[in-house]
């Protein structure tokens, strides 16, 4: 831990929330961590949080009473609420409850961390846990919107097996990542506001097609550019909503993601966004193929001997459904061209063909470009206009794309 950063960005005194949820064992570490990179921390616990880990945990690992109650009188008596409202650099409630959420996206007051982050001016962040299908639901999605316009960032939640025996989107993130997102996410530059109170979706990453339980189609998009333009539009101010396919990577922060396997699970999140987007960035690798129908059970070698015969048909073209939404509903339509020759003709083909606004045109036979790697260049091509991007790293690049982005939506008539 001592090769992590200082932590300018965290502000040295940190409160950290935490609600009910089965994740709550591993804010003990979260807070260990936090102390390990010199921070302050004191620690708010919800009622039902104390049923998954004790205040005792948490005030040994931090060296200061743990808060549970509003009307604590002897609590009151030292530093009282409004107090510790005041005290805090960073509000951090990890894990965050479907419910708790709710409570504070409705500005509830109802108990001592609700009452704390509606009386405090800290940042705000939090990671949420719950659930698969819970965050899934639409009041969740609500509640979710509703907080980060209210200025909450929030971290994850990250995708994966779930203690309910589910699997999806719904963990919290690991408190490393939670520590890592918090100490170097990329403070905005002032007046950085460009793209504020415009809401920008990206797809981003690879597809995966099932063919049986145990094996998929997919590619090699690590995901890298299409979150590169979701940091680089958070940082311009916008609500950013990453449709991502299977990554490795963080969400970045103050970025809304919504994890999604296969290209009709993309499809279907991709066209229930964009009717309220004002840009959609096509970057995810869609598989343009699944198989006509998944086998129940794991193939056997057996059933192949004579050769094994798959037959696929075509996902939806994500984009030019998007592309094709009535103009009062179609957000600025911003596509990517990945090809290995004649990178301005087929660009070209595919900008008439899906009906796009714009594209961004990437050669991905070029050696350290393209596909896994961290640097990229790319042709930009509009109505009548182009612009070559040198190689150079992804976020640079996407900040060059989004500012693209920008100049056409200010160009075309409003909706
Ligand atoms: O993820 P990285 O490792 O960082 O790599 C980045 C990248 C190379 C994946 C990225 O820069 C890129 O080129 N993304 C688009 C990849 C692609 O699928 O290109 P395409 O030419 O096949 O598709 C054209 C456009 O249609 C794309 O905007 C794509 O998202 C979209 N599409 C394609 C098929 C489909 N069924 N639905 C779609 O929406």
């Amino acid at each position: 831990m001592s090769s992590l950063p200082a932590p300018s960005r965290l502000g040295p005194k940190v409160l950290l929330g935490i609600s009910a949820g089965i994740a709550a064992y591993k804010s003990a570490m979260l807070a260990r961590l936090l102390k390990q990179a010199g921070c302050e921390v004191r620690v708010v616990m919800t009622e039902g949080a104390q049923a998954f880990i004790t205040p005792l945990t948490l005030q040994a690992l931090t060296g200061e009473p743990v808060r549970t109650s509003l009307l604590d009188p002897e609590a009151e008596a030292g530093m009282g609420h409004i107090e510790l409202a005041r005290w805090a650099d960073t509000i951090l409630i990890a894990p965050a409850t479907a419910d708790l959420m709710a409570r504070l996206a409705a500005g509830m007051a109802d108990d001592l961390l609700t009452t704390l982050c509606l009386a405090s001016e800290a940042r705000k962040v939090m990671a949420p846990a719950m659930n698969q299908a819970m965050w899934a639901h639409p009041a969740t999605r609500r509640n979710a919107a509703r907080l980060m316009d209210d200025g909450w960032h929030l971290l994850g939640p990250a995708s994966g097996d779930q203690a309910c025996g589910d699997v999806g989107p719904g963990r919290m993130l690991e408190p490393e990542a939670i520590l890592k997102a918090l100490l170097t996410a990329p403070t905005p530059a002032p007046g950085a506001s460009e793209a504020a109170g415009l809401t920008v979706t990206i797809t981003a990453g690879p597809t995966r097609e099932p063919l049986d339980p145990v094996r998929y189609l997919s590619n090699h998009s690590s995901g890298k550019m299409g979150y590169a333009l979701a940091e680089a539009a958070a940082a311009l101010g916008a609500r950013v909503q990453l449709i991502s396919g299977p990554v490795a990577l963080a969400c970045p922060e103050g970025v809304e993601r919504i994890t999604v396997e296969t290209a009709l699970e993309m499809h279907e999140v991709a066209t229930r966004l964009a009717p309220a987007s004002d840009i959609f960035i096509g970057c995810a690798a869609v598989a343009d193929y699944r198989a006509e129908s998944a086998a129940e059970h794991k193939l056997k070698k057996t059933e192949g001997e004579a050769g094994l015969v798959l037959r696929l048909i075509q996902n939806p073209d994500i984009i030019a459904s998007v592309a094709a939404l009535p103009t009062a509903s179609r957000p600025l339509v911003v596509g990517f061209a990945a090809e290995t020759r004649d990178l301005e003709g087929y660009a070209r083909d595919k900008l008439a063909r899906k009906g796009l606004d714009m594209i961004v045109a990437n050669d991905v036979s070029r050696e350290g470009l393209g596909f896994g790697s961290d640097n990229n260049a790319a042709l930009v091509l509009w109505g009548d206009g182009q612009e070559n991007l040198a190689p150079q790293p992804k976020r640079e690049l996407a900040d060059a794309v989004m500012r693209h982005a920008l100049a056409r939506l200010a160009a075309r008539p409003t909706r």
